[in-house]
């Protein structure tokens, strides 16, 4: 485990909110080393007593849960501070200085400073063996996250780069490697000849909430299938890893990613949906257009709903769709991967209409795992009536943040992102949208999405 964790933008809200907090939580737990530092580097001008004050505030406020004990124990040992300019070379290698052993460097900082940090960290002289954890969204548009992931790969081995996505730390996406590898139960059925089709969602009823000046020269396309639900769809799919070396983890994964088949241009327009809010009323809210909410630009045609059709064509799932679907300012908030099986092969109840069962759900929210069945029905046996087997998980613990520095710290990455292969499916696709071969459709706010959408709910 790597002793030293370094936070660029340690008096910042994430450091505050997220990654204080998870680090009491952790030490409590007593899951940190004795010797673990944690170096919070910033510009104001600080001293390591003011950061303390900072983080013990931030402590307060944003983690009751853990006790005061330990919020001081973490201070106490733990924190020092360091003050440096992350986009000036100079400074940052003089705040690094004295660190001899390999960091993790957590860039907590606004995206439109990775760069100049990243090429600071590359003059920094870190020791072998040194990680980054970079957070979301990877630049701006296509050609910036090219640019950052080109800067990345100079500059730190791939296995050291660690993308942040904090989706993967979610209870339902965290538990798939789980139930399909520790169960002999799914294996057998989890492939073409019994899968019909594999739905990720992320539907959100949340609007626009004033974050134009990102989201509008990003579209939902970039914002949650680019990474979030392409990287949930890599663990439905990939093929069970050898070991939970980080390499054997990685492999299968982008192989899912190099298996989804290219979509020609009539494919695009027939398993590509894209599409915007226009008004409407979500709950007692009045939603007006995307088009008239403030910062957009009603040229630029963002998209705020999209769905796509994929096929991994490979052994195992070729011919099985695979559905990723998002949106904003829908009529629900979903997150959800449906794995639906196909009908039982032989209808010994001879109904004509037997109920379709089937359907394994990993659901956000309080019933992460739920599988619909057939049984036979209570009044008649012989009559099949679809049940539910549910499950209530106990809280995550610890956090999700938790759970991510503690595979930053000990190098497994099998819950970050890694592959670049993500482009090649979505660029062509944005391509195709922008050059208006897929029209752009709209469905009122509060809705499911636009009628002429493929996957009905
Ligand atoms: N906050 C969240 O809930 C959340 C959740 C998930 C992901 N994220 C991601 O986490 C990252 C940080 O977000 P945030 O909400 O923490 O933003 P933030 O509150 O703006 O914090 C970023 C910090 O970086 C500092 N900074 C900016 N330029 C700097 C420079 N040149 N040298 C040194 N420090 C500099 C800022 O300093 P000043 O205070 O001096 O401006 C600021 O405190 C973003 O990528 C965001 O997408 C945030």
């Amino acid at each position: 485990m790597i002793r030293h964790l370094v936070i660029f933008g340690a008096a910042g809200d994430l450091s505050s909110r997220y990654l204080l907090p998870a680090l009491a939580q952790l030490y409590e737990r007593g899951k940190l080393p004795e010797d673990f530092r944690v170096i919070g580097v910033h510009r104001r001008d600080w001293d390591d007593e003011q950061f303390r004050r900072f983080a013990l505030d931030s402590l307060r406020r944003h983690a009751d849960e853990v006790s005061t004990e330990a919020h001081i124990g973490l201070i106490e040992q733990a924190l020092e501070y360091r003050r440096a300019d992350v986009t000036d070379g100079e400074s940052i290698a003089a705040a690094l200085s004295h660190l001899r052993e390999p960091i993790v460097a957590y860039l907590a900082l606004p995206p439109a400073v990775f760069e100049p940090t990243i090429t600071a960290l590359a003059g920094a002289g870190l020791a072998a063996g040194s990680r980054v954890v970079i957070e979301k969204p990877f630049g701006e548009d296509l050609e910036s996250a090219r640019r950052l992931n080109r800067l990345l790969r100079e500059t730190f081995p791939e296995n050291a780069v660690f993308r942040v996505d904090h989706f993967l730390t979610w209870q339902p996406f965290r538990s798939i490697l789980g139930l399909r590898f520790a169960n002999r139960v799914f294996e057998p059925v989890w492939n073409r000849d019994h899968v019909e089709r594999v739905e990720i969602i992320w539907e959100e009823t949340l609007a626009l909430e004033g974050r134009a000046g990102y989201f509008d020269s990003t579209g939902i396309m970039l914002d949650i299938i680019q990474n979030h639900l392409l990287q949930v769809l890599c663990l439905v799919a990939m093929e069970g890893p050898s070991s939970l070396d980080e390499g054997d983890l990685r492999r299968p994964k982008i192989e899912v990613l190099r298996a989804v088949k290219w979509l020609s241009p009539e494919e695009l327009r027939r398993r590509t949906v894209h599409a915007r809010y226009g008004e409407g009323r979500i709950g007692d809210r009045d939603i007006p257009a995307y088009m008239d909410e403030e910062g957009v630009d009603p040229d630029r045609r963002t998209e705020t709903f999209a769905e796509i059709t994929l096929e991994v064509d490979n052994r195992r799932w070729a011919g099985v769709p695979f559905v990723l679907r998002t949106g904003k300012a829908l009529g629900r908030d979903l997150g959800e991967v449906a794995v639906h099986f196909r009908p039982a092969s032989h209808p010994a109840f001879g109904q004509p209409e037997a109920p379709r069962p089937k359907v394994l759900h990993l659901v956000e929210g309080p019933d992460p795992v739920v599988l619909d069945v057939n049984v036979g029905g209570s009044a008649d046996p012989f009559e099949p009536k679809q049940i539910e087997l549910g499950t209530v998980l106990t809280p995550q613990s610890p956090s999700a943040y938790g759970h991510l520095l503690l595979d930053a710290l000990e190098g497994n990455p099998s819950l970050f992102v890694h592959a670049e292969e993500s482009w090649r499916i979505v660029e062509p696709i944005i391509e195709a949208w922008e050059k208006d071969e897929v029209p752009l459709l709209e469905y009122p706010a509060g809705s499911y999405g636009p009628a002429q959408r493929l996957a009905l709910p």
